[in-house]
């Protein structure tokens, strides 16, 4: 029987209530022919900031590097001023990852009001406008600079093609990887992302691809979701499509992600640390069990990711216990219990 260290950072808000679900699921698998799990939790976020001085210290990025994946609730980082650290930021950087994958997907008996939905944002996330590069000008002015690197955006790239690959041979359709810019007025910056996408499209002669304004893609996404396959996008254009394409589908109760590198990974629910219903243990815990069921795909469990996921899709079909988010009245531990029960089915 396989076995995986897995690093949990719990992170602030509903995040330690979410992994708790989490890790009952994961932790059941070995009774499935699943594979076993040790787990290291690490303190990161808003919280730890306010215990340490610092929201990532350096023994929970050195732990994160050691496990074999790295499970993320929720962190607060607005709450986190300029000197205390960027806990997202300094992960995804300090685990090199080269993009983080959004997949949105309707779910039977989850409606998608604006029509059915079933494609991945591959997004950057360790530059663009979101590097972090601030300063005060002279008279009341205040600048970010758009950082685009050609290494940064070829890795993103590479990974929406294998992506778009992996769903062609799964799906059998042509597949497509669609890149999102503004170029027309992002000359430069956007014109270098360009510029390294279409480099590697063209190792990929077998997977269509187009390039498409951002805001004409917004707007496409809504009116004709089924028209996307694998979209390709800098740190913010990403950010905020993959919200768009959360909502589509059913919200951010659903939406799993996962930050993929070359050599490490971590895996986090797309929502945040929900102040409004923290501590009140209602929270839909489904984002986070579906991205621990990523993580189990990244560790080459395959078969315990599929259990996990039909279970989850099975709950959600049968309607009968349901979190807040989606009309229900379950709390986080009985939707968990529900889908236990459902793998045991
Ligand atoms: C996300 C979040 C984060 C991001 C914030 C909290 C920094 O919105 O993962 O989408 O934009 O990366
Ligand atoms: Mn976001």
């Amino acid at each position: 029987m396989s076995q995986h260290k897995i690093c949990l950072l719990p992170g602030d808000g509903i995040g330690a209530e979410v992994i708790d679900c989490a890790v009952r699921v994961i932790g059941t698998l070995a009774d499935h022919d699943g594979p076993r799990f040790v787990f290291d939790t690490q303190p990161a976020g808003h919280g730890t900031f306010l215990e340490t001085g610092h929201s990532l210290p350096n023994t929970t990025l050195e732990a994160a590097k050691a496990a074999d994946a790295v499970l993320l609730g929720a962190m607060d980082v607005a709450e986190i001023p300029p000197h205390g650290g960027d806990p997202l930021g300094g992960l995804r950087i300090g685990l090199e990852v080269s993009a983080s994958i959004r997949p949105s997907l309707t779910i039977p008996g989850v409606a998608s009001p604006a029509g059915d939905i079933d494609c991945v944002i591959v997004r950057e996330v360790t530059e663009g406008l979101y590097a972090r590069d601030e300063y005060m000008g002279d008279d009341d002015s205040a600048y970010a600079v758009r950082v685009i690197t050609r290494g940064a955006s070829t890795k993103a790239a590479r990974m929406a093609f294998e992506e778009a690959r992996k769903r062609q041979q799964r799906s059998g359709k042509p597949g497509l990887v669609t890149a999102v810019h503004k170029v027309g007025v992002l000359k430069l910056s956007d014109g270098l992302f360009l510029e390294a996408c279409a480099d590697v499209a063209r190792d990929y002669p077998d997977i269509p691809y187009e390039t498409r304004n951002v805001d004409a893609c917004a707007m496409e996404l809504v009116r004709d979701p089924g028209a996307f396959d694998v979209i390709l996008a800098t740190n913010v254009f990403g950010d905020i499509l993959s919200d768009v394409a959360a909502g589509m589908a059913a919200g951010l109760g659903l939406a799993a992600s996962a930050c993929i590198g070359e050599r490490w990974a971590y895996f986090e629910p797309v929502h945040g640390t929900a102040p409004d219903i923290a501590g009140k243990g209602i929270a839909n815990p489904c984002a986070t069990i579906l991205t621990a069921a990523m993580m189990l795909r990244y560790l080459g469990e395959d078969a315990s990711a599929d259990t996990v996921e039909a279970a989850v899709y099975r709950v959600l079909a049968d309607g009968e216990v349901r979190t807040g988010d989606l009309g229900g009245t379950a709390s986080s531990a009985q939707m968990t219990d529900a889908i236990l029960a459902a793998m045991r089915r």
